[in-house]
């Protein structure tokens, strides 16, 4: 396919990052935030897309349901730090969103957010999935997504995670951080990829309640339904099929969307050595993470 040279991982502010993500740093951090933008913050493969697809639902499923089948999830949520040769910036898209609220998707650890969503008192939503299976989707994504470094083989890139050698760096640090943050910041709601896996009303209902929305019932179960894995897989404008640089050959966006899929890649050895590495870095007992539900 047609695609963009491998990109390579460089230190940048001590967190491992490339070039894709800090070519448009100025504009980044002089983001001019709007009171009442929405910021979806994510370590990669937590539930990104899936959480935006909720949330463009709850603001604009109703009134423009056009949008729903015109419009693909990634320029209707732009992502703030992506600047690639192949589309306009993730600060251009977000500048030019013609919508109120704006949905913006991050993946930057909590120091790097631009300053102004602190400043315009925005409400941010961070979206944390368990990490084996984070890794997993991670691993299976940058094989497909050409604008990534290459990932090598499997256990060669669990021990990179583990050292935090992939892109937007340390995945404990990036859940460490931010779930302090919520602890001085209240505009903060924390959620749990598990948790929408297992009870996505639920979570609808908690968001709903953080966000100051209140859809009726029968909203509420459409959106629910709509956003389930199988319909999303299927729905072009949710399953990255018309994003270029991507090989779906080697892997789909929408791949598997479970909890536990980590059981079909670990060996025992990774697993022990996964979870003792685990414990040495994550010691908040608050911060707890289901691995199956
Ligand atoms: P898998 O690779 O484990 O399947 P992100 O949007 O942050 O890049 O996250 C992508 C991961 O979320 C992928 O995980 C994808 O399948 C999963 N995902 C997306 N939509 C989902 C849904 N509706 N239900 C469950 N998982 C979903």
């Amino acid at each position: 396919m047609d695609s963009l040279p491998r990109t390579e991982l460089f230190d940048f502010h001590g967190v491992s990052m490339t070039h894709s993500f800090t070519n448009n740093w100025e504009n980044i951090q002089s983001f001019q935030a709007r009171p009442d933008d929405i910021l979806i913050a994510t370590y990669p493969k937590a539930g990104t897309t899936w959480v935006s697809y909720i949330l463009d639902l709850l603001y604009f499923g109703q009134n423009s349901p056009e949008r729903q089948t015109s419009v693909p999830i990634y320029e209707r949520v732009p992502f703030l730090e992506l600047a690639i040769p192949i589309m306009d910036s993730g600060t251009d898209l977000a500048d030019r969103l013609p919508t109120s609220p704006r949905l913006i998707k991050t993946h930057l650890p909590v120091q790097f957010v631009p300053k102004s969503f602190w400043e315009q008192n925005c409400k941010i939503i961070y979206v944390a999935r368990n990490p084996k299976d984070t890794v997993v989707s991670y691993f299976h994504f940058e094989r497909m997504a050409m604008n990534l470094p290459e990932p090598g083989d499997w256990s060669s890139y669990v021990q990179r995670f583990m050292q935090g050698k992939v892109v937007f760096g340390s995945w404990y640090e990036h859940v460490n951080n931010w779930w302090q943050k919520k602890d001085t910041y209240t505009k903060l709601h924390y959620m749990f990829y598990e948790d929408l896996v297992e009870d996505t009303g639920r979570e609808i209902d908690k968001l709903c309640s953080f966000l100051g929305l209140s859809p009726s019932v029968e909203e509420k179960r459409t959106i629910s339904g709509g956003v389930q894995f199988d319909k999303m897989k299927i729905n072009k404008m949710t399953n990255y099929s018309t994003f270029k640089d991507m090989d779906f050959n080697i892997s789909p966006f929408m791949r598997k969307g479970k909890v536990g899929d980590w059981k079909n890649h670990f060996t025992e050895a990774q697993r022990k050595e996964f979870d003792e590495d685990y414990e040495k870095k994550i010691k908040d007992p608050t911060l707890h993470f289901r691995v199956e539900i």
